[in-house]
């Protein structure tokens, strides 16, 4: 078939492995796709920036618009609120399919962008938003869609699971700590969003609304991040047979058709003999219970270039290949079953 059109919005951390992947697997994705993506740009805001080799410096643009205008498939990664809310709505609004990483973006804004897709009868993918390489986002809102999902639970932020593990097998200091996590690339453009937990609470705000077919945005979930812990708190910790985990906590309390929405955020206590305490480096590990399906676990890495990319490229395929098919995509549910109440107090021991 003819090429598909890809514009790719950011070459940082995120963008260069999705380039890479386009660029360095032509066959493969051809094949799966049914036809050849062609990737038309790439959006920076610096043209000097020197940059990976696999990205050929004629595709860079500082044009985000016009190589939004000429593609068939947006990939944003390039994060924050504006301007890649606007170039989402006008990829949509014209007609392209879009994939996106940006959790912050869709827990503020995440009713408006959905709704511009329904209107243009488009795909916006999102699976690389929550939890990096671990297919989650997919499960919940296809694989679970005939069950009743009454929680969500898990280490959803890999810089703080990083972090911590750090402070606690090194003895290095929170700051030192979130160096590292930078320089790996784990990190968000402003670490704060991280160790302050709003990158969490973000993730926690989406898989609430997938998981209980309702709108939760992040202002709704209750957020408390690891600024305050110290290494007098992560000795005690382990003195009691405990680590330190920053958890997301979604839950319907009450009866399953008639309840009431509980999110938040916030460090937990996490006795060493419990599957999360097991979770290293930046790796993310959820739990989600449903009624008829039981307990599930997803566990896999929560950040860093290659791993995120790996769910996005997959995100690419399939908006692609329904492309390529006329297939409509996955509709984001007009559900309102439950109301969303301010959360409960945390709990802090699991
Ligand atoms: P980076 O900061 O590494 O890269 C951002 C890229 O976007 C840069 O290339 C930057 O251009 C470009 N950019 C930023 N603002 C603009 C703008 N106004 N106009 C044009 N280009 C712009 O971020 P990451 O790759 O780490 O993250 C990207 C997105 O992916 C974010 O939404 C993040 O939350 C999400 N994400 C990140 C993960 C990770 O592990 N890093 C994991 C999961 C999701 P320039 O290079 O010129 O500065
Ligand atoms: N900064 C995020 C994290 C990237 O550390 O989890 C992955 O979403």
């Amino acid at each position: 078939g003819s090429p598909l059109r890809v514009a790719l919005l950011g070459c940082g951390v995120v963008g260069t492995e999705v380039a890479r992947g386009i660029l360095t697997n032509p066959i493969d994705l051809e094949a799966r796709v049914g036809a050849p993506l062609e990737l038309v740009g790439v959006a920076v805001r610096d043209l000097a920036t020197e940059r990976d080799p696999v990205v050929p410096r004629d595709l860079l643009t500082t044009d985000a618009e016009a190589l939004v205008d000429r593609a068939d498939l947006v990939v944003e990664v390039m994060g924050g609120i504006e301007p890649a809310r606007s170039l989402i709505l006008r990829a949509l609004r014209g007609g392209a399919a879009v994939v996106t990483a940006n959790k912050a973006l869709l827990a503020e804004r995440g009713p408006e962008l959905f709704e511009a897709a329904d209107a243009a009868g488009v795909d916006l993918s999102f699976e690389a938003a929550v939890a990096g390489a671990i297919p989650i986002v997919r499960p919940i809102r296809e694989s679970l869609a005939g069950d009743h999902v009454r929680r969500v639970l898990g280490i959803v932020n890999g810089t703080t699971n990083y972090v911590l593990d750090r402070m606690t097998t090194e003895g290095l200091d929170l700051d030192e700590a979130v160096a590292q996590a930078q320089a790996l690339g784990y990190a968000e453009a402003d670490p704060t969003a991280d160790v302050d937990g709003f990158d969490a609470a973000a993730k926690a705000a989406i898989l609430a609304s997938l998981a209980f077919h309702t709108r939760v945005s992040i202002d709704q979930v209750a957020r408390e991040g690891i600024r305050g812990i110290t290494a007098d708190d992560v000795a005690w910790a382990a003195r009691t047979g405990h680590v330190i985990k920053l958890l997301a906590v979604a839950e319907v309390i009450g009866p399953v058709d008639d309840g009431e929405v509980s999110v938040r955020v916030h460090p937990a206590l996490v006795p060493v003999s419990h599957p999360l305490a097991t979770v290293r480096d930046a790796f993310n590990a959820v739990f989600v219970e449903a009624q008829g399906a039981g307990p599930l676990m997803f566990y896999g890495q929560g950040a860093g270039g290659r791993p995120t990319a790996s769910a996005v490229l997959g995100d690419v395929v399939s908006a692609a290949r329904r492309r390529l098919t006329g297939g409509q995509g996955l509709r984001e549910s007009k559900d309102q079953d439950f109301p969303v109440l301010p959360a409960e107090a945390a709990i802090t021991r699991y």
